[in-house]
This record gives structure tokens, sequence and C-alpha cells, in this order.
């Protein structure tokens, strides 16, 4: 990808402030590298593609072939930046119809931990009765309630199926080196364990084992993934200038347009593969921006699907809003409008058109349309959908983040307010040292 056209903000802030931003945006992104800004602990996110060697990507591929033999669906276990990368990956690659192919040559993955759902946990579980099964357990603290459960539930089962000695061979577990419950469990029964740095949060961890090690089970072409994260890493080093750096220049601009009062960013996207995409991106800059009662809110669209049913409130809602639109330049797959005979539906004006052709003038159209509205858009435009483009955006989007969180004054790399509602969770059920809380509680339910 290139850098992100910023061209149609400028109807709405003056090219001034943006422009203003240079210096701030290049410090900003230099903290990053120096370690001297907030959340300086949790920066090994920042040189991480570059330091990924071939022998620790042969260690994840030959730890995802034993469990592509061994089992047909694979449970990957696990909450935000536990899950989200994986299954953003995975949607943007996976054929979206690959449960109806005959035959399959990659396991199935399915995901649990990232709900409290019973009734989406029993049907996982009653969907797997007849399938061999496998699991990939992640938790950075290794003490997250709601992975904690389903692993309980499929580990109880993996063990009563398969015995307590081939159990072992189907759970990996991704954590913490030392801390947490998973760590110790994992330990005790002998499970292959991945570490997850100290210095790499969450949210930030797609190229550690947690993305890497699920999407190879499922066939993903990781070393294309991370070579497309170096070539980003090497893009936006701090010593590329601002003019040239993808990631500095996004986050100037989005810092611009909050400043002037567009406090809602939605990333829109006209390829259905990107819906997760949008979903990990949201918790990047939600958990990382929104704090100390400041942050842009990030909101994830798929058009034109999208345009049928929030594209009413962004052309003419409140005028709180931009839009940073993923455009892919060019499908894999070729289609065109036939001619009809009797131009019944009046379609013929399209015979001989690519589809691709329409879902790119619907962009066109959409991006004038909503400009002419009053909504600023950044367009960051990648060749296809593959493992390079998508390795170059998840790094983009996580430089840009860092960078917008030092511009916006915030420490990006934590995330206190996710505290309160596990609090009042742990108090309603009664878990022990919790008391006072409990009564107070339900006093007030
Ligand atoms: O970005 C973060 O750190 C969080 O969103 C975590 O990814 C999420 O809470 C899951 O935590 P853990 O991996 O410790 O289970």
């Amino acid at each position: 990808m290139g850098t992100p056209d910023v061209s149609k903000i400028f109807g709405f802030i003056p090219e001034a402030d943006f422009a203003a931003l240079r210096s701030d945006a290049e410090y900003s992104n230099a903290l990053l590298h120096t370690g001297e800004g907030k959340g300086n602990d949790f920066l090994g996110w920042v040189g991480l593609p570059s330091s990924i060697t071939p022998e620790f990507l042969a260690e994840i591929k030959a730890t995802a072939q034993s469990l592509r033999e061994k089992a047909e669906v694979v449970i990957v276990i696990g909450i935000g930046g536990s899950y989200l990368g994986t299954k953003a990956v995975l949607e943007a690659l996976q054929n979206p119809f690959a449960a109806l192919q005959r035959e399959r040559k990659d396991p199935v993955i399915l995901f649990a931990g990232h709900t409290i759902s019973e009734d989406y946990m029993a049907e996982l579980m009653e969907a797997v009765t007849d399938r061999s099964i496998a699991t990939i357990v992640i938790s950075k603290s290794g003490t997250t309630t709601e992975p904690a459960i389903a692993f309980r539930i499929v580990k109880q089962e993996i063990e009563k199926r398969y015995g307590t000695t081939e159990a072992a061979s189907r759970i990996v577990a991704i954590t913490d080196k030392a801390r947490g419950a998973l760590k110790s469990v994992a330990d005790k029964a002998g499970y292959k364990t991945f570490v997850i740095p100290d210095d790499v949060g969450g949210r930030y961890s797609v190229l550690t084992p947690v993305g890497l090690l699920p999407l190879a089970v499922a066939g993903i072409d990781i070393d294309a993934l991370v070579a497309g994260a170096q070539k980003m890493e090497a893009a936006t080093a701090p010593s590329v200038p601002f003019a040239e750096n993808p990631a500095a220049i996004y986050a100037a601009a989005r810092y611009a347009l909050y400043r002037k009062g567009y406090k809602i960013e939605i990333l829109a996207a006209y390829e259905p593969g990107l819906q997760y995409f949008a979903e990990w991106w949201k918790q990047l800059y939600g958990e990382s921006e929104g704090k100390e009662g400041k942050g842009i809110f990030p909101a994830g669209v798929i058009f034109s699907t999208d345009l049928h049913s929030m594209g009413q409130y962004i052309q003419e809602g409140e005028r709180i809003l931009f839009e940073t639109v993923i455009s892919v330049a060019s499908p894999h797959r070729k289609m065109t409008i036939e001619r009809a005979e009797n131009d019944g539906d009046g379609l013929n004006f399209l015979s001989g058109k690519r589809i691709g052709e329409v879902n790119r003038m619907a962009e066109l159209g959409t991006m004038l349309a909503h400009v002419d509205g009053g909504v600023p858009n950044i367009r960051i435009e990648i060749p296809h959908i593959d493992e390079s483009s998508l390795g170059e955006l998840l790094y983009f989007f996580e430089k840009a983040c860092g960078i917008s969180g030092y511009l916006l004054g915030v420490n990006p790399f934590d995330q206190p307010g996710v505290e309160a509602y596990k609090k009042n969770m742990f108090a309603l059920l009664e878990k022990p040292g919790y008391e006072s809380a409990t009564a107070e509680l339900k006093k007030r339910l």
C-alpha cells in the first residue's frame, strides 16, 4: 500500500492544521522507538516483525502441522486481542462458503471464549461431537474469565475423548512466560506452550504466536503475512519523512479532524471479508484511545451492504463523523454481467462489465456523496486482499494507533476501564473476596 489519500479532509479542516501536526506526529513516532513515551513497557510490537526469525516461523508451522494432522476442527479460545486478529485475517482470506466444500484440506477453525453465551458454547460442543478436535487456548494474563470457562469445557471434552496423555498433544497454550492460571495448568499437564512477550499487549499481539499459530493451522501463509508487516515496519520507521510515512499521515489526519469535532471514525470497506478486520481495528483504537474522557469512537461498516442501513445517518445525521475507507484495487476472481435478451431488469447498460467495476463505482460515488454530505474521507488502498497486504495493514494500523495515542496525550497501551465490568460481574457471582460489593450491587438491581 502507498500513503493514505487525505486530500478529502481539506474541505473540512484547513490544510495548515494537518501540516502543523507534522513535527508532533514525527516526534510521537520517534517516542515509540526510543521508549520515552507513556506505556513504554509495552512497545515490544514496534520492532516485532523484523525480529521474527525463520526458525521461529518453522516452530510455529511444525506445531500447526501436528494439530492439522490430528484434528478436523481446531477450537481457538480467546477474547479481545487474543482472538480478533486471527478472526480478522481468516475471514479476509478464507472462502466464505468453505463450509459447503465437500473436501477440505484445512481444519475448520472455530472460536470460543470470546463470549459467555451458554447457547453458543452448547451449540459449539454439539457441533463437534463427531469431529476430531484440538484446541489452542490463548490468554496473555492467563486469568481472563471468558476463555477460562470455555477452556475448562473444551479441555474436559478432549480429555474425556482421548485420555489425558493424548489430550496433552491436542492442546496448545499461548500465554505469559511465567504468570497466570493458564501457565500453571499448561505446565502441570505438559502442553506445548508459546509465550506472548511481556512487552506486547493483547491488541498488538496478532503477529506473535497469538495470531500466527491459529492462522498457520488454518493454512494461511504466515511467511507472507509477516513479510508484509516487515515491509510496513520499514515504511513507518522514524527516519521516513512525514510526507512518505503512511502511519504518521493517517494519525495526523485523524487527530486534526478530532480537534475540529469529528469524534467518530467509521472504517469502511467494500469487501465483506474485511468485516472482522474492522472489528480488530475497533478494539485496537477503542481500547488504545478511549480514556481520560478523550478519544475518537471507532465504528465499522461494510458497503454497499450498510449503505442500506447506516447510509442515511452517514449522509445526513450529526456531522461528527469521518470515514476511513480500505479500498481494494482489484478482486482475485472475475465475473462479468452478461447481456439479457429482453432487458426486463433494465441492467443491460452494465453488460460486459465486471461486478468489481460496479463495486468500484459504488465506492467512488459513495465517497463523493459522503464528502458532499459533510463527511471527511481518508482512503487507504491495497492492491488485493492477500497475506502480504493484510500484514502491511495490521502493522500500519498498529503504528498509527501508537502515534495517535501519543498525539492525544494518552497511554495507548493500557486499558484500565475494562476492569469495571469484571469487578461487578465477580461481585454478582459471589466470588470470594467481593462480599461487600456483592451486597451493595444486589441492592441496586
Ligand atoms: O488488548 C488487550 O490487552 C485486551 O483486550 C486483551 O486482549 C483481552 O482482554 C484478553 O486478555 P487476555 O489475553 O489476558 O485473556
